[in-house]
């Protein structure tokens, strides 16, 4: 494909203005927004000025059946991915949706099942795995400075208000609380860094007064390899910045985000005296992560992020809820393979 990909944004909230400049930064050339729609009207019109976008509506089924639009830019309430996803596969848009993928594995299942069956890229949008920290440490990892991974902790630290009526208040419609919503990006980075995760084990907090869902939790996690990772979320963090630590330790070295990147490796002398800090350039993630869709649509190659694999990240998260509800510590592979028995 040597055109540019012509993308239709549904749901034009909080979100969508970093996706609208992602696109933007990319230049039109590469990608455009063609058309916007929300519910909220005034929203729309506000996300077609700053794009330029010339079909607006609240219709998102006139966004995909659209016949200038090659694919969406899903930024919807959780419990509306799926519906959208799954149609505009059968119409035979790509689909680039924000995380997580849906609110249940049945739900992603079939968006995957309709992103393969109609041939079209299925990407979600775990937008860390394009920060430039994330992508330094994937690089370590790989390039076996750090060893064998053995122990991770990461953090989400933040002060999310919810405003009363708001769709992310309502457990159902956020699909959990704070893990299934903000954890999952965190999860992803886990399994990216380390691989699959065996089993889990979870503790939350609640608080009623700000949202249905878990405002805090508590997760452990052991991979097939048996290295072990704690990831720890609060939604009600009284310290207003958004904190969100990594430490991550293989049999030959660490590294953690404290105040930049640092790197302690036994495989390097100039690393093995005590951490030391690595320069590394800012990116804009969702510029990144933007222009690798728009990469997998024109050349036909699968995303990163694709469908499959946040299925699996999806399934760790509903793990933890698992197993707070059973006391037990719970197999996410077991549980997607239960919710995928009888499906196509
Ligand atoms: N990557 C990140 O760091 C990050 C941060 C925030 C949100 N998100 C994700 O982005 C998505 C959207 O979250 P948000 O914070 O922008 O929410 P939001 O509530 O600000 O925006 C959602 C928009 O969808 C519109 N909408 C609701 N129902 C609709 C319908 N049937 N048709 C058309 N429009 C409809 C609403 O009017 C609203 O404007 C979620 O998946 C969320 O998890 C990701």
């Amino acid at each position: 494909m040597s055109q540019p990909v012509r993308i239709g944004l549904i749901g034009c909230g909080g979100i969508s203005r970093h996706h609208a400049q992602a696109v933007l930064s990319l230049g039109d050339e590469q990608v455009l927004i063609v058309a916007t729609c929300d519910v909220d009207l005034s929203l729309a019109r506000a996300r077609a000025e700053q794009t330029g976008a010339e079909f607006v509506t609240t219709d998102w089924r006139e966004v995909v059946e659209h016949s200038q639009v090659d694919a969406v830019d899903i930024c919807l309430p959780h419990d509306l991915h799926a519906e959208v996803a799954i149609a505009a596969a059968e119409a035979g848009k790509h689909i680039f949706v924000e995380k997580p993928i849906a609110t249940t594995l049945e739900d992603g299942w079939r968006m995957v099942h309709a992103a393969r069956r109609a041939d079209v890229r299925l990407m979600v949008a775990f937008v860390e795995r394009f920060e430039a920290e994330n992508q330094r440490t994937k690089q370590l990892l790989d390039e076996g400075w750090l060893g064998v991974p053995v122990l991770a902790q990461v953090d989400h630290l933040q002060d999310v208000f919810i405003p009363p009526g708001h769709w992310a208040r309502d457990r159902e419609r956020l699909g959990g609380g704070a893990i299934a919503s903000a954890g999952c990006h965190r999860i992803d980075l886990l399994r990216w860094f380390i691989g699959e995760v065996e089993w889990v084990s979870a503790e939350t907090y609640y608080n009623p007064e700000r949202m249905q869902g878990e405002i805090a939790g508590v997760v452990n996690m052991q991979f097939t390899t048996g290295a072990l990772a704690t990831l720890s979320i609060s939604w009600m963090s009284p310290y207003r910045a958004f904190y969100r630590k990594l430490w991550l330790e293989g049999t030959e070295g660490c590294v953690h985000n404290w105040n930049g990147l640092h790197i302690f490796s036994r495989r390097r002398p100039e690393w093995s005296e005590g951490f030391v800090r690595l320069d590394v350039e800012a990116i804009d993630p969702f510029a990144a992560e933007m222009r690798h869709f728009v990469e997998c649509v024109r050349e036909g190659k699968q995303p990163l992020t694709n469908g499959e694999d946040a299925l699996r990240s999806q399934a760790v998260a509903i793990a933890s809820y698992e197993s707070e509800r059973t006391g037990c510590r719970v197999r996410p592979a077991h549980l997607l393979s239960q919710a995928l028995e009888g499906l196509e």
